[in-house]
């Protein structure tokens, strides 16, 4: 079976495809909105922050055990750990302790959840991280997919003119409208998933690596256009200040919390993504150099989505703290503002629906790799069926977005079960994924790879491919004394990459997680 695994065909192909994972509806939808609620500038200098101190670091620790392993992310775990582990044991015990302290408390949701999670550690051992890597992409790309179908059925209002609209109550009409519509809510979401799953069934290098190499310059450059555009309106430095200029009084503690949540859900953490990619990944590529070229990528095009949105809202007086909608309901009335607007917002939303479509494939590719390895199914198998259980799930998100009425139950189920206050299924759900699952996926990884599987091991595998890279003496490096003989004497000990990341894998990532995770959720 090994010997079958798909590659991609080159390291370049592979940039692409992780670059292409990692840029989605989070760059372009969901930044410019949580820079907008969270104050601008400042915001957006913690979020490089966290991309440089957890992001990167974690990427690196999941593309290294992916490559290792050559594996899907519960046989990656499984791989490296023994399922009798005592570590796992004590934590599973210490779950299901906490679980029957809520039963008393009469918290039966949490004490449900906590205890099976016990018993599930006790029963998987670590496995039970790479199961959590399947699911959550799985949850993900049931709403997901939602919210990417629209972008779709943008492109088609943008290109017919229906959004060329001059007010934002006019905006918001629309989109209000449209979101209420099952037909375009349910068609635009099946057709997302029907071209992600055409994408994933031909395969990583012919289906994945062929897309993302075409769909991902494209994106870049029609970001680029949108940007010079919206850089050249009367008026649109009002939006690059507010973009870039930090104001750090205006930072609080939960504006930090959020650019940690969001630093690791653009780069596709703490979801298997990078550990499946990865294992498809040679051992000649320099995972060093790919991690950052990646981050790089996904930073960049956050900056493009960001120029693009600040100005063109600024130029026309519309405030940017309108909420997650702000792409929907505001950006076409700010477009519309300006001659061939609709032109430009045509390109945007094209521009969101392939970011949108590189990232809804590697979430499925995710899950159909779990079934692919673990169960052997074939591939067209494992998307077909995998595809129609995440678009049932989603459909649930979907019509919760149309009209609850028709299944309120399970949002009172959820409600009263996890006392989870949110207005619809879709919501909910994210909110489980962003602020429960993913927080424990980042935090299960970066403690396996730190002190499970063990750095040691981890930076052998660094080291293939790397050219030295992970070992070059930082010190010696910053200080222009590379060539200096004594500084490379091996008896010294020395501050290198590999060190570093060793320091960040272990400590700073799990305890900053940790702190970020209880903070959030102590209510
Ligand atoms: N990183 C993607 C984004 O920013 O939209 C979202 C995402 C895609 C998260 C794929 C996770 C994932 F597996």
């Amino acid at each position: 079976m090994l010997g079958k695994r798909e590659h991609w065909s080159s390291g370049l192909g592979f940039i692409f495809a992780a670059g292409g994972a990692a840029i989605g509806l989070g760059n372009i939808w969901k930044f410019p909105n949580v820079v907008g609620q969270n104050g601008g500038g400042a915001f957006v200098l913690v979020y490089l922050l966290c991309i440089v101190v957890i992001g990167i670091p974690v990427m690196l620790g999941e593309m290294t055990l992916g490559r290792a392993a050559k594996k899907n992310p519960v046989g990656a775990f499984k791989a490296f750990s023994s399922q009798n582990s005592h570590a796992a044991n004590l934590i599973g015990v210490d779950l299901i302790l906490a679980g029957i302290a809520l039963f008393c408390m009469k918290q039966f949701g949490w004490s449900l959840i906590l205890s099976l999670s016990g018993l599930l550690i006790i029963f998987f051992g670590w496995a039970i991280i790479g199961i959590l890597c399947v699911a959550v992409p799985f949850l993900v790309l049931s709403y997901y997919g939602v919210v990417s179908g629209w972008t779709l059925a943008y492109v088609y209002k943008s290109f017919t003119l229906e959004l060329n609209v001059e007010t934002m109550n006019a905006a918001g009409r629309i989109y209000r409208e449209f979101v209420q519509n099952p037909g375009w809510v349910i068609g635009s979401f099946i057709t997302f998933m029907t071209l992600c799953a055409l994408i994933v069934a031909r395969g990583v290098k012919n289906g994945i690596e062929r897309w993302s190499k075409i769909l991902v310059p494209l994106l870049f450059a029609l970001l680029l256009i949108v940007m010079l555009r919206s850089l050249t309106l009367p008026n649109a430095i009002g939006g690059i200040e507010f973009f870039l200029k930090p104001e750090f009084k205006r930072l609080s503690t939960r504006n930090v919390l959020a650019a940690i949540g969001h630093a690791c859900f653009t780069l596709s953490l703490g979801m298997g993504i990078a550990i499946t990619y990865s294992s498809y990944l040679s051992r000649q590529q320099n995972i060093f150099l790919s991690a950052l070229g990646i981050a790089a990528l996904d930073t960049l095009a956050t900056v493009f989505a960001g120029l693009a949105v600040f100005p063109a809202l600024f130029a026309n007086n519309f405030a940017p703290d309108q909420g997650l909608d702000l792409i929907f309901n505001v950006l076409p009335a700010a477009f519309s503002c300006i001659p061939t607007g609709w032109l430009w917002l045509g390109l945007f939303f094209v521009s969101l629906a392939l970011a949108a479509l590189t990232s809804g494939a590697a979430l499925l590719e995710v899950v159909v790799s779990y079934y692919i390895d673990e169960k052997k199914w074939n591939r067209s198998r494992a998307v077909l069926i995998c595809t129609s259980a995440i678009t049932l799930l989603g459909l649930l998100s979907a019509l919760s977005i149309v009209s609850w009425e028709n299944i309120e139950w399970v949002q009172y189920w959820l409600v009263s079960a996890f006392d989870v206050r949110s207005p619809a299924f879709l919501t909910t759900v994210d909110y489980l994924c962003s602020h429960w699952l993913l927080p424990l996926g980042i935090l299960g990884t970066s403690i396996f790879v730190g002190w499970i599987w063990g750095t040691s091991k981890a930076v052998q595998e660094i080291r293939h491919g790397s050219n030295n890279f992970a070992d070059v003496n930082l010190i010696a490096l910053l200080a222009g004394l590379k060539n200096d003989s004594s500084h490379n004497d091996e008896r010294y000990h020395v501050l290198t990459l590999a060190s570093l990341w060793g320091i960040f894998i272990r400590f700073i990532v799990p305890v900053i997680i940790a702190i970020a995770f209880i903070w959030m959720n102590a209510r």
